[in-house]
Protein backbone atom coordinates (compact mmCIF):
# COMPACT_ATOMS: atom_id res chain seq x y z
CA UNK A 1 0.00 0.00 0.00
CA UNK A 2 2.43 2.66 -1.16
CA UNK A 3 1.24 6.40 0.42
CA UNK A 4 2.26 9.70 -0.91
CA UNK A 5 1.86 12.52 1.45
CA UNK A 6 -0.82 15.55 -0.17
CA UNK A 7 -0.96 17.58 2.15
CA UNK A 8 0.60 18.21 5.68
CA UNK A 9 -0.84 19.77 8.49
CA UNK A 10 -3.38 22.27 8.95
CA UNK A 11 -2.88 25.98 10.80
CA UNK A 12 -5.62 25.72 13.56
CA UNK A 13 -5.67 28.66 15.92
CA UNK A 14 -4.98 31.23 13.53
CA UNK A 15 -6.21 29.67 10.48
CA UNK A 16 -9.25 31.73 10.23
CA UNK A 17 -7.10 35.34 10.39
CA UNK A 18 -3.81 33.43 8.08
CA UNK A 19 -7.32 33.05 5.29
CA UNK A 20 -7.61 36.56 5.27
CA UNK A 21 -4.02 37.84 4.89
CA UNK A 22 -2.08 37.99 2.13
CA UNK A 23 1.12 35.75 1.43
CA UNK A 24 3.86 38.06 2.89
CA UNK A 25 2.22 38.47 5.79
CA UNK A 26 1.61 34.88 6.57
CA UNK A 27 5.00 34.54 6.17
CA UNK A 28 6.36 37.42 8.65
CA UNK A 29 3.79 35.55 10.59
CA UNK A 30 4.40 32.41 10.88
CA UNK A 31 8.94 34.18 11.59
CA UNK A 32 7.74 36.55 14.32
CA UNK A 33 5.48 33.64 15.73
CA UNK A 34 6.88 31.11 18.00
CA UNK A 35 3.23 29.02 17.91
CA UNK A 36 3.66 28.67 14.56
CA UNK A 37 6.34 26.92 12.30
CA UNK A 38 6.40 26.18 8.64
CA UNK A 39 8.43 24.51 5.82
CA UNK A 40 7.92 23.60 2.48
CA UNK A 41 4.46 25.62 1.44
CA UNK A 42 3.39 26.19 -1.52
CA UNK A 43 0.88 29.53 -2.04
CA UNK A 44 -1.35 29.97 -5.01
CA UNK A 45 -1.99 33.69 -4.98
CA UNK A 46 -5.44 33.91 -6.37
CA UNK A 47 -6.83 35.37 -2.94
CA UNK A 48 -7.02 32.35 -1.00
CA UNK A 49 -4.46 30.53 0.45
CA UNK A 50 -4.08 27.21 -1.08
CA UNK A 51 -2.44 24.37 -2.05
CA UNK A 52 -0.24 22.06 0.64
CA UNK A 53 -0.48 23.51 4.46
CA UNK A 54 2.77 22.86 6.19
CA UNK A 55 1.68 24.58 9.38
CA UNK A 56 1.90 23.40 12.64
CA UNK A 57 1.22 24.96 16.08
CA UNK A 58 2.59 23.79 19.49
CA UNK A 59 -0.56 25.17 21.36
CA UNK A 60 -2.40 22.14 23.39
CA UNK A 61 -5.81 23.59 22.19
CA UNK A 62 -4.90 22.35 19.12
CA UNK A 63 -4.25 18.82 19.42
CA UNK A 64 -6.83 17.10 17.25
CA UNK A 65 -9.16 14.91 18.95
CA UNK A 66 -11.16 13.65 16.42
CA UNK A 67 -11.32 13.26 12.22
CA UNK A 68 -14.09 12.47 10.32
CA UNK A 69 -15.10 11.99 6.81
CA UNK A 70 -18.20 12.49 5.27
CA UNK A 71 -20.26 9.76 3.25
CA UNK A 72 -18.48 10.60 0.23
CA UNK A 73 -15.25 11.62 1.42
CA UNK A 74 -15.47 14.97 -0.34
CA UNK A 75 -15.36 16.65 3.43
CA UNK A 76 -13.65 15.93 6.30
CA UNK A 77 -14.10 17.12 9.56
CA UNK A 78 -11.35 17.59 12.50
CA UNK A 79 -12.11 18.50 16.24
CA UNK A 80 -9.74 19.54 18.60
CA UNK A 81 -9.25 19.79 22.36
CA UNK A 82 -9.90 23.80 22.04
CA UNK A 83 -13.52 22.69 21.00
CA UNK A 84 -13.23 24.01 17.20
CA UNK A 85 -14.64 22.11 13.93
CA UNK A 86 -12.40 22.64 10.90
CA UNK A 87 -13.88 21.20 7.54
CA UNK A 88 -11.53 20.71 4.39
CA UNK A 89 -12.97 20.11 1.19
CA UNK A 90 -11.91 17.76 -1.52
CA UNK A 91 -10.45 20.09 -4.49
CA UNK A 92 -12.57 19.17 -8.17
CA UNK A 93 -10.18 18.17 -10.76
CA UNK A 94 -9.32 20.95 -12.99
CA UNK A 95 -7.64 20.93 -16.53
CA UNK A 96 -4.72 23.00 -15.78
CA UNK A 97 -3.67 22.11 -12.45
CA UNK A 98 -3.56 18.01 -13.20
CA UNK A 99 -2.62 17.34 -9.64
CA UNK A 100 -4.86 19.26 -7.95
CA UNK A 101 -7.24 16.22 -7.48
CA UNK A 102 -7.03 14.72 -4.01
CA UNK A 103 -5.93 18.21 -2.24
CA UNK A 104 -8.15 18.83 0.74
CA UNK A 105 -8.05 22.90 1.29
CA UNK A 106 -9.64 24.10 4.22
CA UNK A 107 -13.64 24.99 3.97
CA UNK A 108 -15.17 26.33 7.07
CA UNK A 109 -13.38 26.26 10.50
CA UNK A 110 -15.74 27.29 13.66
CA UNK A 111 -16.19 27.07 17.22
CA UNK A 112 -18.53 24.08 18.23
CA UNK A 113 -18.14 24.34 21.92
CA UNK A 114 -16.83 26.84 24.39
CA UNK A 115 -15.44 25.79 27.91
CA UNK A 116 -18.12 25.76 30.83
CA UNK A 117 -18.64 24.92 34.06
CA UNK A 118 -20.95 23.09 36.27
CA UNK A 119 -22.03 25.15 39.34
CA UNK A 120 -24.18 22.45 40.63
CA UNK A 121 -20.81 19.87 40.85
CA UNK A 122 -18.21 22.25 40.83
CA UNK A 123 -16.78 20.81 38.11
CA UNK A 124 -14.95 22.37 34.63
CA UNK A 125 -16.79 21.38 31.62
CA UNK A 126 -13.58 20.88 28.52
CA UNK A 127 -14.65 22.56 25.47
CA UNK A 128 -12.84 19.31 23.71
CA UNK A 129 -14.75 17.97 20.80
CA UNK A 130 -14.53 14.08 21.57
CA UNK A 131 -17.02 13.26 18.19
CA UNK A 132 -17.74 14.41 15.39
CA UNK A 133 -20.33 12.74 13.34
CA UNK A 134 -21.38 13.71 9.53
CA UNK A 135 -25.49 13.44 8.72
CA UNK A 136 -26.34 12.28 5.02
CA UNK A 137 -26.46 14.95 3.01
CA UNK A 138 -30.32 16.02 1.86
CA UNK A 139 -29.99 19.34 0.57
CA UNK A 140 -27.56 21.84 -0.48
CA UNK A 141 -26.43 22.35 3.30
CA UNK A 142 -24.06 20.08 4.98
CA UNK A 143 -25.31 18.44 8.59
CA UNK A 144 -23.16 17.51 11.38
CA UNK A 145 -23.40 16.35 15.24
CA UNK A 146 -20.14 17.67 17.17
CA UNK A 147 -20.39 16.21 21.23
CA UNK A 148 -17.93 17.68 24.22
CA UNK A 149 -18.42 15.80 27.66
CA UNK A 150 -21.77 16.82 27.94
CA UNK A 151 -23.31 18.75 25.18
CA UNK A 152 -23.95 17.60 21.56
CA UNK A 153 -24.62 20.30 18.92
CA UNK A 154 -25.91 20.10 15.51
CA UNK A 155 -24.17 21.96 12.87
CA UNK A 156 -25.85 23.81 9.71
CA UNK A 157 -22.86 24.61 7.35
CA UNK A 158 -23.92 26.35 4.73
CA UNK A 159 -22.70 28.07 1.08
CA UNK A 160 -23.66 32.15 1.07
CA UNK A 161 -22.53 33.40 -2.43
CA UNK A 162 -25.43 36.00 -2.89
CA UNK A 163 -26.67 38.98 -0.87
CA UNK A 164 -30.07 40.96 -1.11
CA UNK A 165 -28.98 44.73 -2.64
CA UNK A 166 -31.82 47.56 -2.97
CA UNK A 167 -33.27 47.93 0.05
CA UNK A 168 -36.09 50.90 0.73
CA UNK A 169 -35.38 51.64 4.35
CA UNK A 170 -31.76 51.08 4.46
CA UNK A 171 -28.27 51.60 2.54
CA UNK A 172 -26.18 48.96 1.47
CA UNK A 173 -23.92 49.18 4.92
CA UNK A 174 -27.29 48.76 6.68
CA UNK A 175 -27.51 52.10 7.96
CA UNK A 176 -31.25 53.41 8.45
CA UNK A 177 -32.11 55.67 5.51
CA UNK A 178 -33.38 59.18 6.00
CA UNK A 179 -37.48 58.24 5.45
CA UNK A 180 -38.10 62.09 3.84
CA UNK A 181 -35.63 60.85 1.37
CA UNK A 182 -37.17 57.97 0.19
CA UNK A 183 -39.19 59.50 -2.84
CA UNK A 184 -39.44 56.21 -4.75
CA UNK A 185 -39.98 52.55 -4.00
CA UNK A 186 -36.94 49.53 -4.82
CA UNK A 187 -37.57 46.27 -5.57
CA UNK A 188 -34.51 44.48 -3.67
CA UNK A 189 -32.31 42.30 -6.08
CA UNK A 190 -29.66 39.60 -5.15
CA UNK A 191 -26.55 40.31 -6.26
CA UNK A 192 -23.41 37.75 -6.54
CA UNK A 193 -20.61 38.25 -3.89
CA UNK A 194 -17.50 35.86 -2.45
CA UNK A 195 -18.32 32.52 -1.20
CA UNK A 196 -19.45 32.73 2.32
CA UNK A 197 -19.53 29.37 4.44
CA UNK A 198 -21.33 29.83 7.51
CA UNK A 199 -21.93 27.39 10.25
CA UNK A 200 -24.86 27.75 12.49
CA UNK A 201 -26.16 25.45 15.24
CA UNK A 202 -28.81 24.10 14.62
CA UNK A 203 -30.14 21.67 17.60
CA UNK A 204 -28.52 21.14 21.06
CA UNK A 205 -28.81 18.08 23.13
CA UNK A 206 -28.05 18.54 26.51
CA UNK A 207 -28.77 17.84 30.33
CA UNK A 208 -28.94 14.13 29.41
CA UNK A 209 -25.41 12.66 30.70
CA UNK A 210 -24.66 12.41 34.04
CA UNK A 211 -20.90 11.49 33.00
CA UNK A 212 -18.67 11.91 30.05
CA UNK A 213 -20.08 11.50 26.88
CA UNK A 214 -17.73 9.03 24.63
CA UNK A 215 -19.44 7.73 21.25
CA UNK A 216 -22.13 9.55 19.30
CA UNK A 217 -23.71 7.54 16.01
CA UNK A 218 -26.02 8.52 13.50
CA UNK A 219 -28.73 5.27 13.04
CA UNK A 220 -29.67 3.70 9.59
CA UNK A 221 -32.75 5.62 9.43
CA UNK A 222 -31.22 9.17 9.68
CA UNK A 223 -33.53 10.15 12.08
CA UNK A 224 -32.07 8.98 15.00
CA UNK A 225 -28.55 8.68 16.59
CA UNK A 226 -27.50 7.42 19.89
CA UNK A 227 -25.08 9.00 22.78
CA UNK A 228 -23.02 6.57 25.09
CA UNK A 229 -21.49 7.94 28.28
CA UNK A 230 -19.60 5.76 30.70
CA UNK A 231 -22.53 4.04 32.60
CA UNK A 232 -25.68 5.19 30.27
CA UNK A 233 -26.33 5.36 26.29
CA UNK A 234 -29.37 7.60 24.93
CA UNK A 235 -31.57 7.40 21.47
CA UNK A 236 -32.28 10.81 20.10
CA UNK A 237 -34.53 11.77 17.52
CA UNK A 238 -32.35 14.61 15.65
CA UNK A 239 -35.29 17.16 15.87
CA UNK A 240 -36.30 16.80 19.77
CA UNK A 241 -33.82 18.54 21.73
CA UNK A 242 -35.77 18.24 25.16
CA UNK A 243 -35.83 14.75 25.70
CA UNK A 244 -34.42 11.13 24.59
CA UNK A 245 -34.81 8.02 25.53
CA UNK A 246 -32.42 6.21 27.48
CA UNK A 247 -31.50 2.52 26.19
CA UNK A 248 -29.01 1.17 28.17
CA UNK A 249 -27.96 1.77 31.91
CA UNK A 250 -25.47 -0.23 33.32
CA UNK A 251 -25.21 2.30 36.56
CA UNK A 252 -25.48 0.00 39.58
CA UNK A 253 -27.34 0.62 42.76
CA UNK A 254 -24.56 0.71 44.57
CA UNK A 255 -21.41 2.36 43.07
CA UNK A 256 -19.37 0.38 44.84
CA UNK A 257 -20.32 -2.52 42.93
CA UNK A 258 -19.14 -0.83 39.59
CA UNK A 259 -17.05 -3.37 37.76
CA UNK A 260 -17.16 -1.85 34.55
CA UNK A 261 -17.61 0.71 31.92
CA UNK A 262 -19.14 1.69 28.61
CA UNK A 263 -15.97 2.45 26.05
CA UNK A 264 -17.51 3.21 22.25
CA UNK A 265 -20.97 2.39 21.05
CA UNK A 266 -22.34 2.21 17.42
CA UNK A 267 -25.72 1.44 15.46
CA UNK A 268 -25.73 -1.33 12.90
CA UNK A 269 -24.94 0.30 9.39
CA UNK A 270 -28.09 -0.76 7.86
CA UNK A 271 -30.10 -2.10 10.75
CA UNK A 272 -32.15 0.47 12.50
CA UNK A 273 -33.00 -1.60 15.60
CA UNK A 274 -29.69 -2.80 16.01
CA UNK A 275 -26.60 -0.87 17.90
CA UNK A 276 -23.13 -2.60 19.94
CA UNK A 277 -21.62 -1.26 22.66
CA UNK A 278 -17.88 -2.43 24.39
CA UNK A 279 -16.78 -1.99 27.91
CA UNK A 280 -13.62 -2.00 29.92
CA UNK A 281 -13.37 -5.55 30.57
CA UNK A 282 -13.05 -6.32 26.96
CA UNK A 283 -16.38 -7.71 26.26
CA UNK A 284 -19.37 -6.74 23.17
CA UNK A 285 -22.78 -6.17 23.72
CA UNK A 286 -25.17 -6.66 20.43
CA UNK A 287 -28.63 -4.98 21.68
CA UNK A 288 -31.88 -5.29 19.53
CA UNK A 289 -34.04 -2.08 20.57
CA UNK A 290 -36.99 -4.37 18.85
CA UNK A 291 -36.73 -7.27 21.91
CA UNK A 292 -37.21 -3.96 24.49
CA UNK A 293 -37.41 -0.50 24.80
CA UNK A 294 -34.17 -0.91 27.73
CA UNK A 295 -31.49 -3.12 26.53
CA UNK A 296 -30.08 -3.78 29.57
CA UNK A 297 -30.29 -7.34 28.54
CA UNK A 298 -28.08 -7.89 25.59
CA UNK A 299 -28.97 -10.03 22.54
CA UNK A 300 -25.56 -11.28 21.69
CA UNK A 301 -22.60 -10.89 24.20
CA UNK A 302 -19.09 -11.34 22.04
CA UNK A 303 -15.61 -12.43 24.42
CA UNK A 304 -12.63 -14.06 23.97
CA UNK A 305 -12.01 -16.14 26.56
CA UNK A 306 -8.88 -14.74 28.58
CA UNK A 307 -5.10 -16.89 27.91
CA UNK A 308 -4.60 -17.84 31.92
CA UNK A 309 -0.79 -18.23 30.67
CA UNK A 310 -0.67 -14.17 29.63
CA UNK A 311 -2.51 -13.34 32.40
CA UNK A 312 -0.79 -10.41 34.47
CA UNK A 313 -1.75 -7.44 36.96
CA UNK A 314 -1.94 -5.26 33.29
CA UNK A 315 -4.42 -7.95 31.41
CA UNK A 316 -7.64 -5.99 32.70
CA UNK A 317 -6.37 -2.77 31.68
CA UNK A 318 -5.21 -4.09 28.79
CA UNK A 319 -8.13 -5.87 27.63
CA UNK A 320 -9.90 -2.54 27.86
CA UNK A 321 -12.23 -2.11 24.38
CA UNK A 322 -11.24 1.48 23.06
CA UNK A 323 -13.12 1.55 19.83
CA UNK A 324 -15.92 -0.78 18.14
CA UNK A 325 -16.88 0.22 14.75
CA UNK A 326 -19.27 -2.36 12.31
CA UNK A 327 -17.94 -2.89 8.85
CA UNK A 328 -19.52 -0.83 6.03
CA UNK A 329 -21.04 -4.57 5.15
CA UNK A 330 -22.19 -4.67 8.25
CA UNK A 331 -21.56 -8.87 8.59
CA UNK A 332 -18.16 -7.74 11.19
CA UNK A 333 -17.28 -5.38 13.46
CA UNK A 334 -14.01 -4.91 14.76
CA UNK A 335 -12.34 -4.03 18.77
CA UNK A 336 -9.48 -2.24 19.67
CA UNK A 337 -7.69 -2.88 22.89
CA UNK A 338 -4.37 -1.79 24.02
CA UNK A 339 -2.27 -4.25 22.02
CA UNK A 340 -4.25 -5.43 19.21
CA UNK A 341 -7.25 -5.02 16.60
CA UNK A 342 -9.89 -7.89 16.54
CA UNK A 343 -12.09 -8.28 13.53
CA UNK A 344 -15.72 -10.19 14.59
CA UNK A 345 -18.04 -11.95 12.84
CA UNK A 346 -21.64 -10.78 14.19
CA UNK A 347 -22.67 -14.62 13.96
CA UNK A 348 -19.48 -15.91 16.49
CA UNK A 349 -20.05 -14.68 20.02
CA UNK A 350 -16.68 -16.84 21.33
CA UNK A 351 -14.07 -15.58 19.45
CA UNK A 352 -12.63 -13.27 17.50
CA UNK A 353 -12.47 -14.45 13.22
CA UNK A 354 -9.23 -12.31 13.29
CA UNK A 355 -6.81 -10.67 15.23
CA UNK A 356 -3.82 -8.16 14.45
CA UNK A 357 -1.17 -7.23 16.89
CA UNK A 358 -0.79 -3.78 16.47
CA UNK A 359 2.50 -3.48 19.09
CA UNK A 360 3.06 -6.55 20.53
CA UNK A 361 6.61 -5.79 21.43
CA UNK A 362 5.16 -3.24 24.10
CA UNK A 363 3.91 -6.16 25.68
CA UNK A 364 7.54 -6.27 28.06
CA UNK A 365 6.90 -2.39 28.50
CA UNK A 366 3.89 -2.42 30.19
CA UNK A 367 5.31 -0.94 33.53
CA UNK A 368 6.30 1.86 32.10
CA UNK A 369 3.62 2.58 30.13
CA UNK A 370 1.45 2.34 33.11
CA UNK A 371 3.57 4.72 35.53
CA UNK A 372 3.28 7.29 32.18
CA UNK A 373 -0.28 6.91 32.10
CA UNK A 374 0.17 5.88 28.15
CA UNK A 375 -1.64 2.57 29.13
CA UNK A 376 -5.25 4.26 29.46
CA UNK A 377 -4.61 5.98 26.19
CA UNK A 378 -7.63 5.26 23.59
CA UNK A 379 -6.59 4.32 20.61
CA UNK A 380 -9.37 4.59 17.45
CA UNK A 381 -9.44 2.33 14.53
CA UNK A 382 -11.32 2.58 11.05
CA UNK A 383 -12.23 0.11 8.02
CA UNK A 384 -11.11 0.96 4.42
CA UNK A 385 -13.80 1.51 2.12
CA UNK A 386 -14.47 -2.00 1.22
CA UNK A 387 -13.64 -3.59 4.47
CA UNK A 388 -10.42 -5.50 2.77
CA UNK A 389 -8.17 -3.42 4.87
CA UNK A 390 -8.08 -1.72 8.46
CA UNK A 391 -5.96 1.05 10.11
CA UNK A 392 -5.32 1.97 13.62
CA UNK A 393 -2.70 4.30 15.67
CA UNK A 394 0.75 3.19 17.66
CA UNK A 395 3.61 5.29 19.22
CA UNK A 396 6.03 7.54 17.72
CA UNK A 397 3.90 8.90 15.07
CA UNK A 398 3.17 5.24 14.00
CA UNK A 399 0.25 4.07 12.56
CA UNK A 400 -0.86 0.35 11.24
CA UNK A 401 -2.76 -1.14 8.69
CA UNK A 402 -3.36 -4.52 8.14
CA UNK A 403 -4.89 -6.58 4.90
CA UNK A 404 -7.19 -8.74 5.54
CA UNK A 405 -6.81 -11.07 2.60
CA UNK A 406 -3.14 -11.26 2.32
CA UNK A 407 -2.70 -10.64 6.17
CA UNK A 408 -0.29 -7.93 5.47
CA UNK A 409 0.67 -5.42 7.59
CA UNK A 410 2.55 -2.20 7.38
CA UNK A 411 4.17 0.46 10.07
CA UNK A 412 3.53 4.27 8.56
CA UNK A 413 5.42 7.41 10.05
CA UNK A 414 3.09 10.21 9.90
CA UNK A 415 5.63 12.82 10.16
CA UNK A 416 7.19 15.96 8.68
CA UNK A 417 10.55 14.38 8.39
CA UNK A 418 8.92 11.44 6.50
CA UNK A 419 6.18 12.90 4.41
CA UNK A 420 7.48 16.19 1.77
CA UNK A 421 4.08 16.56 -0.57
CA UNK A 422 4.20 13.76 -2.94
CA UNK A 423 7.21 11.75 -1.36
CA UNK A 424 6.45 8.36 -0.90
CA UNK A 425 5.82 7.05 2.91
CA UNK A 426 8.44 4.63 3.78
CA UNK A 427 7.70 1.24 5.64
CA UNK A 428 9.51 1.62 9.29
CA UNK A 429 10.35 -1.31 11.12
CA UNK A 430 10.79 -1.80 15.15
CA UNK A 431 13.16 -3.69 16.37
CA UNK A 432 12.80 -6.34 19.09
CA UNK A 433 15.48 -7.48 20.58
CA UNK A 434 18.16 -8.62 19.27
CA UNK A 435 20.52 -6.77 16.32
CA UNK A 436 19.42 -3.53 15.29
CA UNK A 437 19.40 -3.64 11.48
CA UNK A 438 19.99 0.00 9.66
CA UNK A 439 16.28 1.58 9.02
CA UNK A 440 15.17 -0.35 12.61
CA UNK A 441 14.59 1.98 15.81
CA UNK A 442 14.55 0.11 18.71
CA UNK A 443 11.78 0.10 20.99
CA UNK A 444 13.58 1.89 23.86
CA UNK A 445 13.85 5.16 21.46
CA UNK A 446 9.92 5.41 20.68
CA UNK A 447 8.54 8.26 21.77
CA UNK A 448 5.20 7.70 23.74
CA UNK A 449 4.32 11.56 23.26
CA UNK A 450 3.63 11.09 19.66
CA UNK A 451 0.59 9.06 19.18
CA UNK A 452 -2.02 8.56 16.58
CA UNK A 453 -5.20 8.22 18.29
CA UNK A 454 -7.59 9.23 15.62
CA UNK A 455 -7.92 8.20 12.09
CA UNK A 456 -9.74 7.89 9.05
CA UNK A 457 -10.55 6.51 5.95
CA UNK A 458 -11.72 7.86 2.88
CA UNK A 459 -14.83 5.79 2.38
CA UNK A 460 -14.37 5.07 -1.71
CA UNK A 461 -10.72 5.38 -2.07
CA UNK A 462 -7.41 4.52 -0.62
CA UNK A 463 -6.85 8.35 1.23
CA UNK A 464 -6.68 8.45 4.79
CA UNK A 465 -6.45 11.32 7.33
CA UNK A 466 -4.10 10.67 10.42
CA UNK A 467 -4.29 13.16 13.31
CA UNK A 468 -0.74 13.09 15.08
CA UNK A 469 -1.10 15.13 18.22
CA UNK A 470 -1.82 18.89 16.65
CA UNK A 471 -1.06 17.88 13.10
CA UNK A 472 -3.16 16.38 10.55
CA UNK A 473 -1.97 14.45 7.71
CA UNK A 474 -3.72 13.24 4.65
CA UNK A 475 -1.95 10.50 2.53
CA UNK A 476 -3.39 9.14 -0.90
CA UNK A 477 -2.31 6.20 -2.61
CA UNK A 478 0.29 6.26 -5.50
CA UNK A 479 -1.61 6.70 -8.70
CA UNK A 480 0.74 6.13 -11.85
C1 LIG B 1 -20.05 14.94 1.17
O1 LIG B 1 -19.61 16.24 0.80
C2 LIG B 1 -19.60 16.49 -0.61
C3 LIG B 1 -18.92 17.83 -0.84
O2 LIG B 1 -19.71 18.90 -0.48
C4 LIG B 1 -21.00 16.43 -1.17
O3 LIG B 1 -21.01 16.66 -2.56
C5 LIG B 1 -21.56 15.04 -0.87
O4 LIG B 1 -22.90 14.98 -1.28
C6 LIG B 1 -21.46 14.70 0.61
N1 LIG B 1 -21.83 13.32 0.72
C7 LIG B 1 -22.82 12.85 1.48
C8 LIG B 1 -23.26 11.47 1.19
O5 LIG B 1 -23.30 13.50 2.37
C1 LIG C 1 -9.57 -1.81 0.69
O1 LIG C 1 -8.45 -2.64 0.87
C2 LIG C 1 -8.41 -3.77 0.00
C3 LIG C 1 -7.24 -4.60 0.43
O2 LIG C 1 -6.04 -3.85 0.47
C4 LIG C 1 -8.31 -3.30 -1.43
O3 LIG C 1 -8.30 -4.41 -2.30
C5 LIG C 1 -9.51 -2.41 -1.74
O4 LIG C 1 -9.39 -1.88 -3.03
C6 LIG C 1 -9.60 -1.29 -0.74
N1 LIG C 1 -10.85 -0.58 -0.98
C7 LIG C 1 -10.94 0.73 -1.11
C8 LIG C 1 -12.29 1.25 -1.41
O5 LIG C 1 -10.00 1.49 -1.01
Amino acid sequence: MPFVCILSTCKRAVLGQLLSLNVPTIQWLCHESQLLCFSSVLFESQGDVKCFFFFSSFLPADIISTVEFNYSGELLATGDKGGRVVIFQREQESKNRPHSRGEYNVYSTFQSHEPEFDYLKSLEIEEKINKIRWLPQQNAAHFLLSTNDKTIKLWKISERDKRAEGYNLKDEDGRLRDPFRITSLRVPVLMPMDLMVEASPRRIFANAHTYHINSISVNSDHETYLSADDLRINLWHLEITDRSFNIVDIKPANMEELTEVITAAECHPHQCNVFVYSSSKGTIRLCDMRAAALCDRHTKFFEEPEDPSSRSFFSEIISSISDVKFSHSGRYMMTRDYLSVKVWDLNMENRPVETYQVHEYLRSKLCSLYENDCIFDKFECCWNGSDGAIMTGSYNNFFRMFDRNSRRDITLEASRESSKPRAMLKPRKVCTGGKRKKDEISVDSLDFNKKILHTAWHPKENVIAVAATNNLYIFQDKIN
